[in-house]
């Protein structure tokens, strides 16, 4: 027994391994990889795929895992196991032929896409997007589900969550969220946004993100911190975590409120286990907890008054010409604006859940042929107008925006609302358990909220599931709650509510 239980680490470790490697080739291909090695490094990706696939499915770890208990006193192990197979099971159950397609598929509806987007012409989308959804009901019906297909989609991003739960979550959201909305756009005061648009020269504003991630923080021995198109953060365990920014010299949140949601992904990547790197234990438990780390900090700690107070005299320092006349309540406000918007990657911490709560609604009803393919332009458009009041001027603005669908990520979207709701009720709890945590970010010592952010959730890697989690850590279930009282609360003062 001890021997199958070694041998399944040893290979768990090496399937994960190759999957740190892959991570570091696509970190490089998006900071450093000159333009000309892109067609070699697309089938070193490839390769390194399909060897960690055929080793993670091979008849050797499933006979091991068929040997193991999971039902052991040792948390460690039940976690290692419990997980392990079910990446086990979703990789088998896939047919290799299935797979194949999936990504053939993908490689031209992103080509498709892409064309469709800059044309705003979603029908050059729609017969890829048609096909995709169809081969996305296959694979939900090889891995199996319960309750709906998309549950089986759901559960690669976010497991053990099921759709009947985020339905319920997102339901109860919809209306008061956005009612919040109008009311803000009702107030007597409005932030005037244009001080985060002045000019911020770029080597102050690469100076500044990195003192603030170190701030709150991200060991530097441990990681980077370097330049990509789009924001990310992956690396190769918690002594090797890779961030990546981008610099606007006319719009300063790019970059501050990016490193701060990156070094968010980063802290909880530093703050895996060292011993279990490599296997469950030491991994991060879902796309949804993962987010609400960089929410946590990127929001809830980065655009809080408190965390001002401390850095905003280094912010005039590091920017004179912009902000010397700025006062800090001015410059609180114009870092919070909120208002409808059309793009979900530029829409403010208020009104991001009702652009997923839009996708979400429409990729489940695509799922279910309750809704159709050429509908889609027609069914968002809608829902924008339900939620936010606003009309996309056309696809590109709209149902053409997110890359997500050409790449085959359905299911994927909801990871990003369960992030904000679990973070806003994770920083509930921790202001409950830790002694004046607003006057400690106040004196800029974050590190205490750090700290309790390590005891109660990196530090268990994934032995608990999401929900699981957040009732432990917050002693109830998830729910809308603590997320409209973080908003009422932070908002009333800057809108004059
Ligand atoms: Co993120």
């Amino acid at each position: 027994m001890k021997n199958a239980y070694d041998r399944f680490i040893t290979m768990t470790r090496e399937i994960r391994q190759l999957g740190t490697v892959a991570e570091l080739l696509a970190w490089d291909q998006e900071t450093y990889m000159p333009k000309k090695g892109i067609a070699l490094r697309a089938e070193q990706l490839s390769t390194m795929a399909s060897v960690a696939h055929e080793r993670l499915s091979s008849d050797e770890f499933g006979t091991l895992l068929r040997q193991l208990d999971e039902d052991i006193d040792d948390p460690v192990r039940a976690t290692n196991i419990r997980e392990m197979r079910r990446f086990y099971d979703r990789a088998v159950r896939v047919p290799a032929e299935l797979v194949a397609r999936i990504a053939k598929t993908t490689t031209l509806a992103k080509e498709a896409w892409v064309k469709a987007r800059e044309a705003s012409d979603f029908a050059l989308f729609a017969p890829h997007l048609k096909e995709l959804f169809e081969l996305k009901r296959q694979m939900a019906d090889c891995i199996g589900y319960q309750g709906e297909r998309y549950d089986a989609l759901l559960d690669e991003f976010e497991p053990g969550m099921t759709t009947a739960m985020v339905a319920d979550i997102f339901a109860s959201l919809r209306k008061p969220l956005a009612d919040f909305v109008q009311r803000l756009a009702d107030a007597p005061n409005q932030p005037d946004a244009s001080i985060v648009r002045r000019h911020y020269p770029r080597a102050a504003q690469e100076a500044f993100g990195r003192r603030l991630a170190e701030a709150i923080g991200f060991d530097f021995d441990a990681g980077r911190l370097d330049v990509s198109t789009h924001p990310f953060c992956s690396g190769a365990g918690p002594l090797d975590v890779r961030m990546t920014a981008r610099y606007y010299e006319d719009y300063v949140n790019a970059s501050i409120f990016g490193i701060l949601h990156e070094t968010g992904h980063g802290l909880y990547e530093q703050g895996q286990s060292i011993e279990h790197c490599g296997t469950p234990t030491g991994a991060y438990v879902s796309l949804g907890i993962h987010e609400s780390q960089s929410r946590l900090w990127e929001n809830m700690v980065g655009r809080s008054r408190a965390f001002w107070e401390k850095f905003y005299p280094e912010c005039q320092a590091a920017f004179p010409d912009a902000l010397t006349d700025t006062s800090l309540d001015a410059f609180h406000g114009a870092i919070n604006c909120v208002g409808p918007s059309c793009i979900r990657v530029e829409a403010d911490e208020v009104t991001y859940n009702l652009h997923i709560v839009l996708r979400f609604e429409i990729e489940r009803a695509l799922l279910d042929r309750r809704l159709d393919v050429k509908d889609v332009p027609d069914a968002w458009n809608e829902k924008m107008r339900t939620l936010l009041g606003i009309t996309p001027a056309n696809t590109a603005e709209g149902c053409l925006q997110d890359i997500h669908w050409s790449l085959g990520a359905i299911g994927y979207f909801p990871t990003y609302a369960l992030g904000n709701l679990y973070a806003a009720q994770m920083f509930e709890a921790a202001t409950e358990a830790v002694p004046d945590l607003e006057g400690a970010i106040r004196r800029g010592d974050t590190g205490v909220l750090l700290s309790w952010l390590r005891e109660n959730v990196h530090a268990h890697g994934m032995r608990y599931r999401a929900a699981e989690l957040i009732e432990r850590v917050s002693g109830r279930p998830l729910s809308i709650e603590p997320f409209m009282n973080y908003i009422e609360r932070k908002f009333a003062p800057i809108y004059d509510l």
